[in-house]
């Protein structure tokens, strides 16, 4: 068993949902389900803080049910889910909606709640009405809050809730018409490129905005070197300030778009080596709290288009662990990746009381079982997701949830869904 407390042997018995004992030798009662974790690690649940689950709107590309799925087969036992649907979670009738779709899902389904209305960066959407329902992060992924008075008041206003404001760290005017990172790559393959200063200047900025509101700022899926060196700075200088990487930044770099592949086209785009390496050692340092997935599933149709007007996005819920494991194995003890995975996004996301804590009697029993030393081949068209859009296809990868037991109900099993 591995989780913040540290590590042990030991058998683990659920009974209604919650951890009920935890032994190095437990007799099995004669009508109790046994899970096989020989060689395995139990540990808390995952907790996706950046998970595009497309419901309402765009359910060709995901459902809230299949999204939750696959994030069960990833080991995911909580989501949260982006509010760049169709219409905007921007409103207290669109929370309540996705919070009922999720309510019969196989993970939890928490909302992440927009700043503006429509997403559309000129007015504050109603964040106290949503905070009301349990909206504990809110944030316009897909694009960021441009308007740095109009954040500034969000920030304030969010410190009296005691909620967290999300930035997508971009400067629209700067990253206008870029399809991908913008260097060697970019000129050479004649693309329009997305510089690294687009996204600083706005990691900069909130950060100053952070220090002058005290507010929290979570930054989303920081790509740059320049950025992790940012929010190094501001955690040396205490600020309230926490950031997340996603598993295609800490592995992959701007060389894979040669191909003109729409795969690996995503925002914030794949960067340079240098870049990679420092998200890397930003994980290790504790400078990057959380590895996220930004699980962001488009149809085939979408994706088939020209590079140039193909949608950006990966999805990731159910190669997000093994990706980790497989990249970071050499660098960080399997606790620090499941700090990263587990119980540091659930932190930030408000969810420890269920998702995250220690293993012990009287904890929820939101459980993965990881097999550390499986190797697989990614094949998407064996995801639970409706949408294809992998950058890891063909990819043998070490490390792969094997159960998943949400709320005591053992919803993955050796590696199948059950629901
Ligand atoms: O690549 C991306 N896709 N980046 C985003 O910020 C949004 C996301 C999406 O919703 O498709």
């Amino acid at each position: 068993m591995v989780d913040a407390t540290g590590q042990r042997r030991a058998d683990v018995a659920v009974a209604d949902g919650a951890v009920v004992a935890v032994e190095p030798e437990l007799e099995p009662s004669s009508d109790a389900v046994v899970l096989d974790a020989a060689r395995c690690v139990v540990a808390p649940g995952l907790v996706d803080l950046h998970t595009h689950l497309r419901e309402p709107g765009r359910e060709e590309a995901e459902r809230i049910e299949s999204g939750a799925r696959a994030a069960a087969l990833g080991g995911y036992t909580a989501v949260l889910a982006m509010p760049n649907t169709e219409p905007a979670i921007d409103s207290v009738a669109v929370v309540r909606q996705v919070l009922d779709l999720g309510a019969s899902a196989v993970t939890d389904v928490a909302v992440a709640g927009a700043i503006t209305v429509g997403r559309e960066g000129e007015r504050l959407a109603p964040l106290a009405e949503m905070a009301a329902l349990g909206v504990r992060l809110f944030t316009d992924d897909g694009s960021g809050v441009q308007d740095a008075r109009l954040m500034r008041r969000a920030l304030e206003y969010a410190s009296v809730l005691d909620v967290v404001l999300a930035q997508h760290c971009e400067e629209a005017r700067l990253a206008a018409g870029g399809q991908m990172h913008e260097g060697e790559w970019s000129s050479r393959l004649g693309v329009p490129g997305i510089p690294a200063e687009a996204e600083e200047l706005m990691v900069h900025r909130d950060i100053s905005l952070s220090r002058l509101t005290g507010a929290r700022v979570h930054l989303l899926h920081l790509s740059t070197a320049g950025s992790v060196a940012l929010v190094e700075a501001a955690k040396t200088e205490g600020l309230a300030v926490t950031a997340e990487a996603a598993p295609h930044h800490l592995c992959l770099t701007d060389a894979e778009v040669a191909g003109y592949d729409t795969a690996f086209k995503v925002n914030p785009p794949l960067r340079g080596t240098a870049d990679v390496a420092a998200v890397r050692a930003g994980l290790a340092s504790g400078a990057i709290d959380a590895i996220a997935t930004d699980h962001a599933p488009h149809a085939q149709e979408a994706k088939e288009a020209p590079f140039d007007q193909a949608p950006p996005g990966m999805i990731g819920l159910e190669t997000a662990l093994a990706v980790s494991m497989t990249e970071l194995a050499d660098q960080l003890p399997i606790a620090a990746i499941l700090a990263l995975l587990s119980w540091r996004p659930a932190q930030i996301a408000g969810l420890s009381a269920e998702h995250g804590g220690p293993v012990a009697p009287g904890a929820s029993a939101n459980l993965c079982v990881i097999d550390p030393s499986a190797t697989w081949v990614v094949d998407p068209a064996r995801s639970a997701s409706r949408s294809r859009n992998t950058p890891f296809t063909g990819r043998r990868l070490t490390g792969r949830a094997r159960h998943t037991v949400y709320r005591g109900e053992p919803v993955v099993v050796d590696g199948e869904a059950q629901r």
